[in-house]
């Protein structure tokens, strides 16, 4: 049940009676108790527009607010409408969700393909790949969760000239020695950049590695694949480590497209849209001009025959649109690729590769230390991503260590993995994903303020009353009677969560229901402070703990969507 629009419905037929239809509802949530619940606030403009008195027209609306789940509605000031729930209604919609559980969010059709997380198999996963990981999983789960076919996309770069050297240094390698220095693969990319920056020969026979591999050389293609397995294999361990839903059958790599390339140019030829411009085949698409006004090229093979990362991207695109028949695409991809995604989804409507479909870029700005500078090592390399995951969860046992000494050694490894991995990836989503944000782990690892362990301790809470109750929170009687506000307000809280939902794919926006969950839990402990739960009688306790058990479900579902667990006690 979406609360938001049953109400914007409302009052949209009353204002329809009135005879204002299609005037918006302008419904918000009322700001103080004295307007009720909501309040809806367009009814002056829509009178004033008509010549009319908006007190006189508000009375008409309100009167034609046909409605069960509204008190009689009130006109207040100037021509606003107080909406007041009914408390019988909220109860009886408490009940229903606290029986049926969250199936009935199930709303949604659409198949969407989602391009996330995404490293270059180059090198190791590093911090960088922290926030298109992390908001492209929460994506993923959020559009699942509403009923949509979602296809996973990890669409890695295991192609192009960086491999020449990377090969090189392996075929230079005894053959029993390979595996295992590609164990650190960052300090094996380190060695083979230097190899190659210094030593002029083995540049040379790095750039014929490039050659071979591109012409399908069989020793070549047998060391090329030695190292996709290993560097897959390094992302894995992450996505593990990281509870990302990304599997190896997510992966359709750069180099699944090679065999389309040629085709895709001698297509965009015949249709008359290539031109040569110094040797490299472009498309010059209306409306894209760089320095000085010029037209700016969509560069599809370069000139000494290569095809650069926009040709395979085009390839994608089409095998998006077209044989993946998918509705909408999102490509979860740092503000700065921009002009190329731009350019792309420009570039596929021109060639009828896409038609109609919602291909869309999700970017997002960048991670950066407490002194404002990118987040780098002090040698300025790039911060390994299973590094910052391994120091988040010691830090996290440290945490949990010192706030709860009873636990058992493995209660509190468990906790520390729940708890580390949790705030970092809170830390992430909580924020506006276009803004920079600073990577602060005293912040994240607070339970207290908008983080993961303040809600996962608010779970734990609310899981130790049932504890001490002695009480099956999926069993209870599921009477619910509303008496208190804070108990009311805790109510209408939960009954929020499916627009909450819903509006985090409006715009693609995790922090939407960060901040719902945040206000969720300060709604039970005002609840918790002010409504006797176990002490009341039988009636009240009862109704209590089915406001209980639908709050923690609520919370814990809510984290589960954005990829983060709970545990019972911490
Ligand atoms: N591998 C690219 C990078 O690390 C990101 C790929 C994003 N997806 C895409 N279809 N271009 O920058």
């Amino acid at each position: 049940m979406n609360l938001k629009r049953l109400i914007d419905q409302a009052v949209a037929g009353g204002l329809a009676n009135a005879g204002f239809a299609d005037t918006p509802a302008v419904v918000k949530q009322a700001a103080r108790p004295e307007f009720g619940d909501y309040q809806a606030n367009g009814v002056m403009a829509a009178a004033k527009r008509a010549g009319r008195n908006p007190r006189e027209v508000a009375g008409e609306v309100a009167a034609g607010l046909d409605v069960d789940f509204l008190e009689s509605p009130e006109v207040a000031g100037p021509g606003f409408i107080n909406l007041t729930l009914s408390a019988s209604w909220i109860a009886e919609q408490m009940q229903a969700r606290y029986r049926g559980g969250e199936s009935a969010l199930d709303v949604a059709t659409a198949r969407i393909a989602i391009d996330y997380s995404s490293p270059n198999l180059a090198k190791e996963m590093h911090v960088g790949h922290l926030r298109p990981t992390v908001i492209g999983d929460a994506l993923v789960r959020v559009l699942e969760f509403l009923g949509n076919d979602v296809i996973r996309v990890n669409h890695v770069g295991d192609w192009g000239a960086q491999f020449g050297s990377l090969l090189a240094f392996l075929d230079e390698l005894p053959e029993g020695e390979r595996g295992t220095s590609l164990k650190d693969l960052e300090a094996f990319y380190r060695e083979a950049s230097a190899r190659f920056r210094s030593d002029e020969t083995f540049a040379s026979k790095a750039r014929g590695f490039v050659v071979k591999l591109q012409s399908g050389d069989p020793a070549c293609s047998a060391l090329w694949e030695q190292f996709i397995a290993e560097s897959i294999a390094h992302c894995e361990a992450v996505y593990d480590l990281f509870n990302i839903t990304l599997t190896t059958e997510d992966i359709r790599a750069e180099s699944a497209y090679n065999d389309d390339l040629p085709r895709i140019v001698t297509d965009l030829e015949q249709q008359g849209l290539i031109t040569v411009s110094d040797g490299a085949k472009c498309v010059f698409l209306p409306g894209f001009t760089g320095k000085d006004d010029k037209p700016l090229p969509a560069i599809v093979q370069k000139s000494d025959g290569g095809y650069p990362y926009l040709a395979t991207d085009v390839a994608a695109l089409r095998y998006r649109a077209g044989e993946l028949g998918v509705d909408r695409a999102y490509y979860v991809v740092g503000a700065p690729q921009t002009l190329h995604l731009k350019q792309l989804f420009a570039l596929g409507e021109a060639a009828g590769y896409v038609d109609g479909q919602d291909f869309r870029h999700v970017p997002f700005g960048s991670i950066l230390k407490d002194d404002g500078k990118p987040f780098k090592t002090r040698d300025g390399a790039d911060v390994k991503l299973v590094d910052v995951l391994h120091e988040a969860v010691a830090r996290a046992h440290d945490v949990v260590t010192t706030k709860n000494p009873e636990l058992s050694e493995s209660e509190r490894e468990e906790v520390a993995r729940v708890v580390g991995i949790g705030a970092v990836k809170y830390a992430e989503l909580s924020k506006n994903r276009m803004t920079d944000y600073i990577f602060d782990w005293d912040a994240m690892l607070s339970f207290e303020g908008n983080t993961a362990p303040y809600l996962q301790y608010a779970y734990t809470r609310i899981r130790s009353i049932f504890r001490r109750a002695d009480a099956d929170a999926a069993a209870l009687d599921a009477t619910v009677v509303i008496s208190e506000p804070a108990e009311r307000a805790l109510c209408i809280k939960l009954l929020q969560f499916q627009e909450t939902v819903e509006q985090v794919t409006a715009d693609n926006q995790p922090n939407v229901l960060c901040n719902y969950l945040y206000e969720l839990a300060q709604s039970f402990m005002s609840f918790y402070e002010t409504c006797p739960v176990l002490s009341g009688a039988e009636a009240e306790r009862n109704s209590r703990l089915v406001i209980c058990a639908t709050t923690a479900r609520t919370l814990q579902l809510g984290l589960s969507l954005l990829g983060i667990e709970t545990v019972e006690q911490m």
